[in-house]
C-alpha cells in the first residue's frame, strides 16, 4: 500500500497555548485535523463561556487564510464553578468541561481540590450532555508518580462512572494497562484517548542513556508491558479509544531546564505518527476508526465530510521550530524519520 487515505480525522485533546504561539500551533493542527477540543489550561485558565469564547475567537484569527478548522473549546473546573457556568457554556456550543486535580499537570494550581465536592455539577452535566475530561492522576507526594494514574481510576474514577451513568466522560491520555481495561470494561459513557508518545514509547525512552526531556510529559511515560497494552486497546478497533494527541508546546529553554515542564509538542506530525503505530501493528486498517469516527461518535457530533491522503514517503521531523517570538521548540519525535506523510487535504 503507497497511499493511505481517510475521513478528515479530528484531535480529542490539545493545548493550543495563547498570543503568538497560536500562528504556529493552530497551522499546525489545521493542516490534517477539522476539529480539536482545545484545552483550557492557559495561564489564567478558562472557567467560563466569556473566557472560552474570547479564546475561540484568538483561535479562528489565527487559521491560515481559507482554512475551515473550528476548534471546540472546553470550561477549566475549579472549586467555584457553578452549575450556571455549565448551562451557559453548554447554551454557548462549548461541548465539554475539563477536570484537573489540584496540582497534577501544567497550570492546574486553580483547579479542583475536592472532588467530592463536584457530585452536584456533575448532575447538572449529565442533563446538559456536558462532557467530563479527565487528567486522571492524584496529586499526593505520598503517591508514587508512576502509579498516580491507577490510584486515581481506584479511588475516584471508578465511583464517578458509576454514580453518573448519564455522564459522558473521557479519560484523557491514558498511560497504562488498568487504565485500559477499566475504560474496555466500563459502560458505554466511558471512553479514553491515546497519545502518539505513549504508543511509541516508554518510560526507558526517558531516562536510558540520559534524560531526554522532550519525552517528558504527564502522565509520566510507564514500563513497556503499559505502552503494549494501550498498542493492543487501538488494535482492538475498539469505539472506546480515540485519538487526542495531547501536543502541549514548551520552548526549548523551558523543556531542557533544571526543572523541565511537561508536555510533547505533536502537532507538526501528529497524523504521520499515529500511521507509524498503526503500521507497526499491522492494522492500518482500524486508523480511520481512531482518528475520524470513534471521536465524533462518543460526542455526539456528526463525522467530518472531507478526507486526507497519506502518502508512503519516508521524511524527518524537523529537529526545531523557530516561534513567531524567536524561541524555538523542539518538536515531539525531532530528527527522527516517519514513513508516511500527509500529502493531501480534500474538503468534500
Ligand atoms: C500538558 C500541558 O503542558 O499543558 N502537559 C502534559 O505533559 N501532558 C498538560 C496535560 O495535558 O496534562
Ligand atoms: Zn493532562
Ligand atoms: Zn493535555
Amino acid at each position: 500500500m503507497t497511499t493511505l487515505t481517510l475521513q478528515t480525522p479530528d484531535d480529542w485533546h490539545l493545548h493550543f497555548r495563547d498570543g503568538d504561539m497560536l500562528q504556529e500551533t493552530v497551522a499546525a493542527t489545521a493542516r490534517c485535523f477539522q476539529r480539536a477540543i482545545v484545552m483550557p489550561n492557559l495561564v489564567t485558565p478558562v472557567t467560563n463561556r466569556e473566557q472560552a469564547m474570547q479564546y475561540r475567537q484568538r483561535i479562528m484569527d489565527a487559521r491560515p487564510a481559507g482554512s475551515r478548522f473550528q476548534p471546540l473549546m472546553t470550561l477549566y473546573l475549579t472549586d467555584a464553578t457553578t452549575a450556571d457556568d455549565i448551562r451557559e457554556a453548554k447554551r454557548a456550543g462549548i461541548p465539554a468541561a475539563k477536570l484537573y486535580p489540584a496540582g497534577a499537570t501544567t497550570h492546574s494550581h486553580a483547579a479542583v481540590s475536592a472532588l467530592d465536592r463536584l457530585a452536584s455539577l456533575f448532575e447538572v452535566m449529565s442533563e446538559e450532555d456536558m462532557l467530563l475530561l479527565i487528567h486522571g492522576e492524584v496529586t499526593d507526594s505520598d503517591i508514587d508518580i508512576f502509579d498516580r494514574e491507577k490510584i486515581f481510576t481506584d479511588h475516584h474514577l471508578s465511583a464517578i462512572a458509576e454514580n453518573f451513568p448519564k455522564l459522558k466522560i473521557v479519560f484523557e491520555h491514558i498511560t497504562t494497562k488498568d487504565a485500559a481495561e477499566f475504560v474496555a470494561e466500563s459502560a458505554n459513557h466511558v471512553a479514553a484517548t491515546i497519545t502518539p508518545q505513549h504508543l511509541l514509547l516508554n518510560r526507558n525512552d526517558l531516562l536510558v542513556g540520559g534524560v531526554h526531556p522532550h519525552n517528558y510529559c504527564l502522565p509520566v511515560l510507564k514500563r513497556n508491558i503499559h505502552q503494549q497494552a494501550l498498542r493492543e486497546a487501538v488494535a482492538s478497533g475498539s469505539h472506546k479509544f480515540f485519538l487526542g494527541t495531547d501536543s502541549a508546546p514548551h520552548e526549548k529553554h523551558n523543556k531542557e531546564s533544571a526543572c523541565g515542564c511537561a508536555g510533547c509538542y505533536s502537532a507538526r506530525s501528529a497524523i504521520e505518527l499515529y500511521a507509524q503505530v498503526f503500521e507497526e501493528l499491522g492494522c492500518l486498517d482500524k486508523l480511520e476508526g481512531f482518528a475520524s469516527h470513534y471521536g465524533a461518535d462518543f460526542y455526539g457530533l456528526p463525522r467530518n465530510g472531507g478526507s486526507i491522503t497519506l502518502t508512503r514517503q519516508e521524511w524527518q521531523v524537523p529537529n526545531e521550530i523557530t516561534l513567531p517570538n524567536g524561541h524555538s521548540i523542539v518538536p515531539f519525535f525531532a530528527g527522527k524519520v516517519l514513513q508516511w506523510k500527509l500529502t493531501h487535504t480534500s474538503m468534500d
